[in-house]
């Protein structure tokens, strides 16, 4: 069994995908309503990963993947960051940090406007630690375009495939995204640990 150390259903469901058949069984906090809210203390993404991996590993005795996501734009020399959740507050919702992100740029031309979201995923069963990493690279729109996803997904745009993140299907975030690729790693590096 493992345990995803997130209360963010929107990241559970993104990484239950990449773990569906996966061979052991894949259980959410919903199981563990002990555990509150973890607080991200760390200064990165790494840190932050591993605290919510180690919190939830230490409480429920089984091994646990801590996820931690940031969004880096370049024209504000990388914040959000690793306060992409915190952005426009303590416990502000989707709309209020991606408004806030547009209000930032709204003097910074379109090809200034280059970021990236980076995701660091970290496992622990209290032995071992094994983490992973994945990044995509995109452009911050001038407006939301898109309604799958969640987070900053209408104002990601990706040249590769000429859509921001929420015109993509679930799928198809999957296989380019930032978490997608960071899953992907761990599930082949976790298959060859597990017996
Ligand atoms: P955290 O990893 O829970 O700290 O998430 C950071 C914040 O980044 C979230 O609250 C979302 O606003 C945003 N975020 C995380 N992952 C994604 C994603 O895949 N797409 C868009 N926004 C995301």
């Amino acid at each position: 069994m493992i345990v995803i150390a997130t209360h963010n259903r929107d990241k559970e469901k993104e990484l239950r995908a990449v773990l569906r058949d996966f061979p052991l069984e894949v259980k959410s906090l919903d199981h563990f309503p002990e555990i509150g809210d973890i607080e991200e203390t760390g200064l990165t993404l790494m840190e932050n990963a591993k605290i919510k991996a180690e919190t939830v590993q230490k409480i429920t005795q089984l091994p646990s993947l801590g996820d931690d996501t940031g969004l880096e734009v370049d024209a504000l020399n990388g914040a959000p960051g690793v306060y992409s959740s915190r952005f426009a507050g303590e416990d502000v919702t989707y709309e209020k940090n991606v408004k806030k992100l547009l209000y930032k740029l709204v003097s910074v031309p379109i090809e200034k406007r280059t970021a990236r979201f980076r995701t660091v995923i970290y496992y622990t069963d209290g032995k071992r630690e094994l983490y992973s990493e994945g990044e995509i690279k995109g452009i911050i729109t001038e407006k939301q375009i898109g309604k799958n996803g969640f987070g900053y997904d209408p104002v990601f745009y990706i040249p590769e495939v000429k859509k921001t993140m929420a015109e993509l299907s679930p799928e198809e975030k999957n296989k380019l995204s930032h978490r997608g690729q960071a899953m992907r790693k761990l599930r082949k590096l976790l298959l060859d640990i597990i017996p």
